[in-house]
């Protein structure tokens, strides 16, 4: 009996230690291999609707292989955002990650536009069809695309320090969410092949824990 409850214990750790560890791109919405995709997709390949490792866009890193969106998007202007002077922070058109992510869900742009110079497969472009879109209009989505330093910190008064505050991924908000640039962009709250936490979650957000990440609230 004893033996018995050992052995089922371990089992369930055994088996339930993959979702501890992360799962992979693999069987997620962002998985293009899947058999719902091969219409647009008949490689089989997972990335290459995303990556290729050769001819890739070089203005877009990392080796990105889909279209870009050339969208015009009406940015985030918010409560603070417009007040002059208040930390600084102007908000571009997205750019970074964002426009990579945006490449898609903008609603607008083809799906099955990938491959060498990004034509993909002939046929009719396919624009996302589903909630996932985000859209061209981002007035009403969190902003991206602008630069989170100590300086905004400093002035806002109720953001933590990027440079100094920690998150639960072991570095600081600058390493762990910020692009090479300082900003704040999509992958600062998604891990774009990393399904594990919900909606591709880079922390999860229970008790608004991913917020309170960034907001000293
Ligand atoms: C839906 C589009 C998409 C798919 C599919 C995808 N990626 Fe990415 N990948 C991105 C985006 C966007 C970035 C940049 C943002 C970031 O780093 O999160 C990125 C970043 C990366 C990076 C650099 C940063 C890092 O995380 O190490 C590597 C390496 C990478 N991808 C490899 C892969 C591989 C290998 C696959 C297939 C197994 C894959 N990606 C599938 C969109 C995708
Ligand atoms: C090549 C196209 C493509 C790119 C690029 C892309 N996505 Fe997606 N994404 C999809 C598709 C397709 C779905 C599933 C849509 C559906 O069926 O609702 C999806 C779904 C999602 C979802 C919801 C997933 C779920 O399981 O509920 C999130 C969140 C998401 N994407 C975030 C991102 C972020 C962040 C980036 C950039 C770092 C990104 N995506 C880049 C195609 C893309
Ligand atoms: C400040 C953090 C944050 C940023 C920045 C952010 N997201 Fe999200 N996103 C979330 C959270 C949290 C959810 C889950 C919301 C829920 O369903 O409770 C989410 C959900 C989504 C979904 C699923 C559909 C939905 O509306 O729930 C998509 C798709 C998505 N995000 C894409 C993006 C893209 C693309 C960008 C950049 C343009 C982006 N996100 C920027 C935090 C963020
Ligand atoms: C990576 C850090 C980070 C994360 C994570 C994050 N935010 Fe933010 N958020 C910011 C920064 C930086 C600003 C800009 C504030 C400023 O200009 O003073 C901002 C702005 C905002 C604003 C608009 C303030 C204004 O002036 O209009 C709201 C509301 C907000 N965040 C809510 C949230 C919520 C809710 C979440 C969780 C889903 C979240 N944030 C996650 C960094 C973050």
């Amino acid at each position: 009996m004893k033996i018995k409850k050992i052995v089922l214990i371990s089992t369930l750790i055994v088996g339930l230690s993959p979702l501890c560890l992360g799962q992979n791109i693999k069987g997620s919405s962002h998985d293009f291999a899947q058999s719902k995709n091969a219409a647009y997709n008949s490689t089989g390949e997972l990335c290459i609707v995303c990556h290729a490792p050769h001819g890739t866009d070089p203005t877009a890193v990392p080796l990105w292989n889909h279209h870009t969106t050339s969208q015009v998007f009406n940015t985030y202007i918010g409560y603070k955002f417009s007040l002059p002077g208040y930390g600084g922070s102007t908000i571009t058109q997205p750019d970074g990650a964002s426009k990579l992510c945006l490449s898609c869900h903008d609603g607008v742009s083809a799906m099955n536009q990938f491959g060498g110079m990004f034509q993909g497969p002939s046929g009719t472009p396919l624009p996302m069809t589903t909630n996932d879109r985000i859209g061209t209009d981002l007035t009403n989505d969190h902003p991206i695309s602008f630069v989170y330093n100590t300086t905004l910190a400093t002035t806002d008064g109720r953001l933590k320090d990027p440079a100094t505050a920690t998150t639960s991924l072991g570095g600081t908000i600058a390493t762990d969410l910020l692009d090479i640039n300082g900003k704040v962009q999509c992958p600062s709250c998604h891990e774009v092949h990393d399904p594990t936490i919900y909606r591709f979650g880079k922390i999860s957000n229970a008790g608004s824990a991913l917020c309170l990440t960034c907001h000293n609230k």
